[in-house]
C-alpha cells in the first residue's frame, strides 16, 4: 500500500463512523489506559442502513461445520449465514432450536482482518435468554491463542455472570486453570437488557484485561496470545452438559449494538503509520 492510499484509508475510517464523525484519526487513538492504537474498526449495527450492511463492510459470516468428537458433547455445530441477521434495530446472532439433525445450527461473525495484534476491543450487546448456548466475544488465532469473554445462557445467574478465559483454560487433569479461567459475577448488572454496558478485552503483550463498563476488572498474564488474530462473535451449542448445555429447544438470540475495535496490526507498521500521521498534519490522537 502506498502512503497515499494508506492515508486515504485512515481518513475514510474516521469519517465513516458515528462516534468520530469529522474527526481525523490519522495519528491514531488513545484509550482510557493511555495505550495508543494505530487503527480502528467501528461497527455501529444500529445504523439506518441496517446491521447487515455494517457486517458486510468489515466482517465475514461463518458457514462452517464443526465436528464435536471429544468430551461430553451431544451434537455437532453447523454455522449458517441465516443465523446472523437484522434484529431489534441491531444485529442478531442466534442458534436455532435443535431439530435432531445431529448439528445445532449456530451463528458467528469474524473480522475480515486476521492481522490484529494487540488492542482494545469493546462490545455492547444483550445476552441470549433461552438456555443451552454460549455467547462468545473473543480474539482467535487457534485454540491455544485465544482470549474469551463467554456468557452461558444456562447459568443460573446468567444476567450477571461472565466467563473470562485465556486459552487453553484447563490444566492437564481437565480442571479449570484458575490463573487463566475466571467466572465473574458483576453485582447489579443485567446483561440481558438491551443497552446494557460495554464488555471489553484489552490485549497487551503479556497481559489481558477483561472488564464490564469499567466496574469489574479481571485479567491474566498467562497464556496471553502473541499471534495476529481475528475478533469474533458467536452463539453456539454442542449440547455439552458440562459447558454450553442444550441443545436449545427455542432460538436463543444475542443482540449486538456496537463493536469498537482499536488496535495495531502486522500490516500497518509504525513507520508507515508515522508517515501517514505526518502527512495528515500530525493531528491530535482521538480519545477512545
Ligand atoms: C434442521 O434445520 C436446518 C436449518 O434450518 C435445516 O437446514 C435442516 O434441513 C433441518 N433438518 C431436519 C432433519 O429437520
Ligand atoms: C501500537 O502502536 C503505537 C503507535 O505506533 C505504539 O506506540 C504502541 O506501542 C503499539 N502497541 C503495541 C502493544 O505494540
Amino acid at each position: 500500500m502506498t502512503s497515499f492510499t494508506l492515508l486515504g484509508a485512515l481518513v475514510f475510517l474516521a469519517v465513516s463512523t458515528t462516534q468520530v464523525v469529522a474527526q481525523n484519526c490519522a495519528c491514531g487513538y488513545q484509550d482510557s489506559n493511555d495505550n495508543v492504537w494505530r487503527e480502528s474498526i467501528v461497527s455501529d449495527f444500529t445504523q439506518p442502513a441496517g446491521a447487515l450492511a455494517v457486517v458486510n463492510k468489515d466482517w465475514m459470516v461463518a458457514a462452517d461445520y464443526e465436528r464435536q468428537d471429544t468430551g461430553t458433547s451431544t451434537a455437532d455445530i453447523q454455522y449458517i449465514v441465516e443465523n446472523v441477521f437484522d434484529y431489534q434495530g441491531a444485529l442478531g446472532i442466534r442458534a436455532s432450536a435443535y431439530n435432531n439433525s445431529g448439528s445445532v445450527y449456530s451463528g458467528e461473525l469474524d473480522t475480515q482482518r486476521s492481522d490484529i495484534l494487540y488492542g482494545s476491543f469493546r462490545m455492547q450487546g444483550q445476552v441470549p435468554t433461552v438456555p443451552g448456548v454460549v455467547f462468545g466475544f473473543f480474539t482467535y488465532f487457534s485454540d491455544t491463542q485465544e482470549q474469551d469473554i463467554e456468557f452461558l445462557s444456562g447459568d443460573k445467574n446468567f444476567k450477571q455472570e461472565v466467563h473470562y478465559t485465556n486459552q487453553p483454560g484447563q490444566l492437564a487433569n481437565g480442571d479449570d486453570n484458575p490463573e487463566v479461567s475466571k467466572d465473574v459475577a458483576v453485582a447489579g448488572a443485567d446483561f440481558s437488557k438491551l443497552g446494557a454496558g460495554i464488555h471489553r478485552i484489552d490485549w497487551l503483550p503479556g497481559a489481558t484485561t477483561y472488564s464490564y463498563s469499567g466496574t469489574s476488572d479481571s485479567g491474566a498474564s498467562k497464556n496471553v496470545p502473541t499471534t495476529a488474530s481475528q475478533i469474533c462473535l458467536n452463539v453456539w451449542s454442542n449440547g455439552d452438559p458440562e459447558f454450553s448445555g442444550g441443545p436449545p429447544t427455542a432460538d436463543p438470540v444475542a443482540t449486538v449494538q456496537t463493536m469498537h475495535l482499536y488496535f495495531n496490526s502486522t500490516t500497518l507498521s509504525a513507520s508507515k503509520f508515522n508517515l501517514a500521521c505526518n502527512k495528515a498534519g500530525s493531528v491530535p490522537l482521538c480519545k477512545v
